[in-house]
């Protein structure tokens, strides 16, 4: 039977890698989300997840994550999460709740705490002083202060055909306090069906959720469209639509992955992705959008830019 996971980013790699031996071992989809995105939230030099990710304008962090389970549909998640150590493992707890499965602010910490896990202190010192150095250059320019919406987001398929998929994001830089995004909306930043394949997003969640691309580009597999053809029709279409009526499109990349362990991705800006399958060990891909709305050209990673790329997120902040 075929399994396989995709992700968004270059930080999903180390997680895939996890990810994908629990699927060769025959564990669940559920376990592989969990497991690789936790490592995501756990590594401080990612800015944009979990522990290290920015905070909001006020100097608080302030974190949204989702796990869906395409079996029976269960949805857990969380927003504006506070001292929670690992968002995702909440909101996988949160999906088996009949009721109260969608948890906001306070209520998150509340709700860990109670069920016993792990909270702490999720501001480093690298992300302070990146904010302090934002607040600094804003109050010398007009500049827009947003930053930095790259979620990790993931779809999996195991070897008994089941499909989860699962997200975890701080969110826009400088967000306003209780700002959330698309990553813990249902349908915007994820959406997966063991029937017929799963979807999730990272971009930036005000246009993205706009759109339900997710769901959309699962109701196009449905209709027999390949991962690829429907996440590109999903999410240029849409992105022509938004040009045209509101006159601007922020950031979208979308990955896929269908129950055969068939992918796409789709994007209208340079993006990294990550795929492992039962054929193929773990890949870090670049995707560069068509000129027109057509697929996107594909390469695998070349070592200089996985070189620059770690320079760059651990160069030490001035
Ligand atoms: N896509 C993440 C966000 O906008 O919060």
């Amino acid at each position: 039977m075929s399994y396989g996971m995709i992700a968004t980013w270059r930080m999903a790699y180390d997680g895939i890698r996890v990810g994908i031996v629990d699927l060769a071992n025959c564990g669940s989809s559920q376990k592989a989300i969990v497991d690789a995105i936790k490592i995501v939230e756990d590594y401080p030099f990612y800015k944009s997840v979990g522990y290290g990710g920015l905070p909001n304008e006020v100097g608080l962090v302030e974190l949204d994550a989702a796990f869906m389970n395409g079996d029976n549909f269960d949805i857990g998640a969380v927003a504006g999460s506070r001292n929670v150590k690992n968002p995702i493992v909440v909101a996988e707890k949160l999906s088996h709740e009949r009721f109260n499965s969608f948890l906001v602010g306070d209520g998150v910490a509340k709700y860990a705490s109670k069920e016993g896990f792990e909270l702490r202190n999720m501001l480093t010192e690298r992300a302070k002083k990146t904010w302090e150095n934002r607040l600094e250059e804003m109050s010398k320019s007009n500049l827009s202060p947003y930053d930095g919406h790259d979620t990790v987001s993931m779809v999996a398929l195991d070897q008994h055909g089941s499909m989860s998929c699962g997200t975890s994001s701080s969110g826009l830089f400088m967000k306003k306090e209780g700002r959330t995004g698309d990553s813990p909306l249902s349908g915007s930043g994820f959406y997966v069906d063991s029937e017929i394949g799963g979807a999730t997003a990272t971009g930036l969640g005000e246009d993205l959720m706009k759109g339900c691309l997710s769901y959309e580009t699962v109701r196009l597999m449905s209709t027999g469209l390949t991962p690829q053809e429907a996440v590109n029709q999903a999410t240029m279409t849409f992105v022509k639509k938004l040009e045209r009526r509101k006159g601007k499109c922020g950031a979208f990349s979308l990955v896929a992955m269908n129950n055969q362990g068939e992918w796409g991705v789709a994007t209208n800006v340079e993006f990294s992705f990550v795929v492992a399958t039962d054929r193929l060990s773990p890949t870090i891909y670049l995707a560069y959008p068509a000129e027109d709305d057509g697929y996107p050209t594909i390469e695998v990673a070349s070592h200089e830019w996985l070189d620059a790329y770690q320079a760059r997120i651990t160069a030490p902040i001035k």
